[in-house]
């Protein structure tokens, strides 16, 4: 009896430690693309294999402008999510809140310090704790191309400037298929024009129009090449291009319907998970005239306050799986990205991977490693969002000037 009694009691205080430990972690984020939701899964399964439960607050569009109102909305309603796919300057902003929690107990014991790039930490800190854990290094600056229709077109390799892009367009549309896959949607819009202004004007004109926002460049003459420029490849667009999803752009140079897209990396993600093998059915190479900069998009969750105890620590264990070495390699595996650790090895990575890396470093040591501005990396969202609205007028509408649009740049930077 005795025994019996004492059993109960340690298996009620078992259940009851292990309901102690084991929290839910709500994440809010935008992967819901083939490729995306693949890599995220990895992220859900570590969090459960902790013992926690994982509450998927997904919510689609690409880039991330309706996840973005929507967290604004639960915020304000005091409900927000224990972590939330934020990302650049807006860390800072969530943070100047006070509603983001330091994760400097995990931060320590795992040496973040020590293995991320500089570039990376100090982004992901708020007045020296960090706030946030980064999850990977997507390069915007790609061009994607179907292979054997670019063999087809008589297009020998991609495009090594603008010029050559449209040599290539031209060729493409000989035969029939659409040059240029595009969505129609600001941030998609705004991702082809900066990857039109680094190779048109170089990473010294880029930062100095698109991270300072220096009044003589943004309004200077190479502004005008740039969007003379973006212009023409819209040109190479189709008609259909409006409203359409990044991924579904993608899977038109998938299945050979288009040639090529400008995307970020993530596209690759897509091209993995449709079974397409890089180099021989389909090429990933730097956007025209770009081979020598990079501009970065780092993902990475804010964490926010929360009251639950056992919560909190599902928070921390997230933060911890969020930055493992296994599910940095997995996930970027499959979201087309690199790990942002410095201390892995990259032999499971393809080539696309493996110049990504490569460039990377390189670029952060020559100084042409830049932020990517359509993904929230180069300055105050407010600004960031004055400027998209700006180019994707001028996109989508042919009567607006390069003139006008030039005035508008500049308002548009003044916007704070
Ligand atoms: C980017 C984000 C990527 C990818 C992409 C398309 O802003 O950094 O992870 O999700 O949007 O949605």
């Amino acid at each position: 009896m005795k025994f019996t009694l004492n059993l109960m009691a340690a298996s009620a205080a078992l259940a009851l430690s292990l309901s102690a430990q084991a929290g839910e972690v709500e994440v809010l984020h935008w992967w819901t693309s083939g490729g995306e939701a693949k890599a995220a899964q990895g992220l859900k399964a570590s969090l459960q294999a902790k013992g926690h439960t994982w509450k998927d607050f997904a919510v689609a569009g690409g880039g991330g402008d309706s996840a973005m109102t929507v967290l604004k909305s639960r915020v304000v309603s005091g409900n927000a999510p224990a972590a939330a796919q934020i990302k650049g300057p807006s860390i800072q902003e969530w943070a100047r809140e006070g509603l983001l929690q330091p994760m400097d107990e995990v931060a320590k014991a795992e040496n973040w310090d020590g293995v991320l790039p500089k570039v990376v930490s100090d982004i992901m800190k708020y007045q020296g704790h960090y706030v946030a854990a980064p999850v990977n290094v997507h390069r915007v600056n790609w061009l994607w191309a179907n292979a054997e229709v670019l063999k087809k077109a008589g297009v020998k390799a991609a495009p090594a400037n603008w010029d050559e892009f449209f040599v290539a367009a031209e060729a493409l549309k000989k035969v029939g298929v659409i040059p240029l896959a595009h969505g129609g949607q600001s941030w998609q819009d705004f991702t082809v024009f900066e990857s039109v202004a680094l190779g048109v004007g170089g990473a010294d004109f880029y930062r100095k129009a698109l991270v300072q926002l220096d009044p003589a460049t943004l309004g200077g003459p190479t502004m005008d090449k740039v969007l003379e420029t973006f212009r023409k490849v819209k040109s190479y667009t189709d008609k259909n291009a409006p409203g359409r999803d990044w991924n579904l752009a993608t899977a038109m140079v998938i299945k050979g319907e288009a040639g090529m897209q400008l995307m970020g990396d993530w596209a690759k993600g897509e091209f993995v998970a449709a079974g397409k093998v890089p180099g021989k059915d389909f090429i990933c190479a730097a956007a025209p005239g770009t081979a020598k900069s990079f501009t970065f998009n780092i993902d990475s969750f804010a964490l926010f306050k929360l009251k639950n105890k056992a919560n909190q620590q599902a928070q921390r264990d997230f933060a911890s799986a969020v930055m493992s070495p296994s599910f940095q390699e997995l996930f970027n595996l499959n979201k087309g990205s690199i790990p942002v650790r410095t201390d892995l090895k990259m032999d499971k990575f393809d080539d696309c991977a493996k110049l990504s890396n490569a460039d990377f470093l390189a670029t952060a040591k020559s100084g042409s490693l830049v932020p990517s501005i359509a993904h929230g990396m180069a300055v105050p969202s407010a600004t960031e969002g004055a400027i998209k609205d700006v180019v994707s007028q001028f996109w989508n509408n042919d009567t607006v000037t390069v003139a006008q649009t030039k005035q508008r740049l500049l308002s548009a930077a003044k916007s704070l």
